[in-house]
């Protein structure tokens, strides 16, 4: 693995020429996404300011460009009319003020009054390496740039750590209100969500206070990339608890997990209705982000990094890693959250994929399950030995998925065995794979997997007991061109 000097990974990005080698020689890697948003060079990591604006959605990531390594970050721009086929749109934001000098750190997007608002953290670092974070605002102008503002709208709050981040800014239809959910840690090291209100989206902004979630107060040392949204009456807590280790999560200490109940913005109370649950159980699924402006209160639309903060994935040795999910539709039916792909995944089939064991390197895979126990093996040898393998057990309702029989590992200590637990029998699973990613939805989306998958040129065959499977291959949606 190379060692990156802090010099090397904060590093200023002049001219697109930097970057442009690189470009050219990550460009070929067998493992480029083809129909998943991906970096165009070095590093992407959580989504950022994911919005609907004048017919189109805007989707930024947080953006590395030298290599697979977390150091400056940018927010690299793409758009999309359908939120299946995307486009290169360049850079986003650049850490060019003092308020943002070690990067342009994450936030959320906004459609209102005719302009999309950003809000974004200012990651500002004295010349001792000591952290200010500030909340930021930017704006999409008429030729399709985001300019920032001058002046952030506020600085950190004074009794918590330095740990301040992640503005998700939400609209309050019933108060006509908007808050900023800040991602936070306390001093006694414990993760929390600082909640702010404003009448306006560039002023007024006031602390409300800290969310008070009973029975969470020691949940993880940070909550990093908070989100709240409400789905046919129902209040959806999302939140990234890092710091500490969960059931049944092997050694990683980031999640991505959920909570449903009821969101009191005048008394800064989120009051769960039921216990967390993990919002996807796979091995690599971080940040994840609900778009604004969506239109419809019986659903929202939900984007993730695929990767974890600590994680190391095999494409670093090509100096690039990272990767969206598909965007997912959530909705809330009998209080249990659902989460499917998003609407016209299936006009990117190109035809069937031939019925001999082979697996193409970007499809869709239907699996119908016969009822009883059930054993699927994606990525094995030709014999179909190795694999990332899934077994179900009908008795316990439980699906174990285990990557040691593949080429390539990778994140061995963090644990390449997971167990995902169904509150159903197996009935239905829909998978999508693409060159370096697995995203399975299981049960019309009761419970979902998303991981990295890095087959090697003999890992292109698939088992199955147990079920029955169709395949479909999946044209390319995304462009990767060389826009800076
Ligand atoms: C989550 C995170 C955010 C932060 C960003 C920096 O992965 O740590 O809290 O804003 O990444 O890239």
């Amino acid at each position: 693995m190379k060692e990156w000097t802090r010099e090397e990974r904060y590093r200023v990005l002049e001219s697109a020429e930097d970057v442009r080698d690189l470009y050219e020689r990550i460009k070929s890697s067998q493992y480029r996404q083809t129909y998943h948003v991906q970096p165009v060079t070095g590093l992407s990591s959580d989504p950022n300011g994911f919005a609907f604006h004048e017919g189109l959605w805007h989707l930024c990531y947080q953006w590395c460009p030298w290599g697979a390594v977390h150091g400056l970050k940018y927010w690299y721009h793409v758009s999309s009319k359908d939120l299946i086929h995307w486009k290169n749109e360049g850079i986003g934001l650049k850490p060019d003020s003092f308020y943002d000098n070690r990067g342009t750190h994450s936030g959320s997007g906004i459609s209102a009054g005719g302009e999309l608002y950003f809000f974004y953290t200012g990651n500002h670092r004295d010349d001792n390496w000591v952290r200010t974070p500030y909340t930021c605002a930017a704006k999409l102008t008429r030729e399709g740039r985001i300019q920032k503002l001058s002046e952030p709208l506020f600085g950190p709050r004074d009794g918590y750590s330095e740990h301040q981040r992640d503005p998700k800014v939400v609209y309050h239809a019933e108060s006509g209100k908007y808050y900023i959910l800040i991602g936070a840690q306390t001093m006694d090291l414990k993760g929390t969500v600082l909640v702010y209100e404003s009448e306006e989206l560039l002023s007024g902004w006031r602390f409300k206070g800290q969310l008070k979630v009973p029975s969470y107060e020691n949940f993880g040392g940070m909550w990093e990339c908070p989100y709240i949204v409400n789905i046919s009456g129902k209040d959806l807590l999302i939140f990234s608890p890092q710091y500490t280790k969960l059931p049944g999560r092997g050694e990683s200490t980031n999640h991505n997990v959920y909570l449903i109940g009821h969101m009191d913005y005048d008394t800064v109370t989120f009051t769960p209705e039921s216990d967390y649950r993990y919002l996807d159980y796979g091995f690599d699924f971080y940040a994840a982000q609900g778009a604004a402006n969506v239109g419809d209160p019986d659903k929202a639309i939900l984007i993730s990094w695929i990767g974890l903060p600590d994680n190391h994935y095999p494409t670093e040795e090509e100096d690039w890693e990272g990767s969206m999910t598909i965007p997912r539709e959530l909705r809330i039916r009998d209080g249990k959250l659902l989460q499917v792909p998003i609407q016209g995944m299936e006009t990117l089939r190109s035809g069937k994929a031939a019925a001999d064991g082979t697996l193409p390197r970007a499809c869709e895979m239907e699996i119908n399950a016969d009822g009883g126990d059930l054993s699927l093996h994606l990525f094995t040898k030709e014999d179909g030995s190795g694999g990332l393998t899934i077994e179900y057990d009908a008795a316990k309702k439980l699906c174990v998925i285990d990557k040691r029989g593949m080429d390539r590992r990778f994140n061995e200590k963090v644990g390449e065995v997971l167990e995902m637990p169904l509150g159903n029998p197996l009935r239905k699973m829909r998978i999508f794979i693409d060159h370096s990613s697995t995203e399975i939805f299981v049960n019309g989306g009761e419970e979902t997997f998303t991981c990295h998958s890095y087959p090697s040129e003999r890992e292109h065959h698939y088992t199955l007991k147990g079920g029955s499977a169709e395949i479909w291959k999946l044209s390319a949606s995304v462009t990767d061109d060389f826009v800076i």
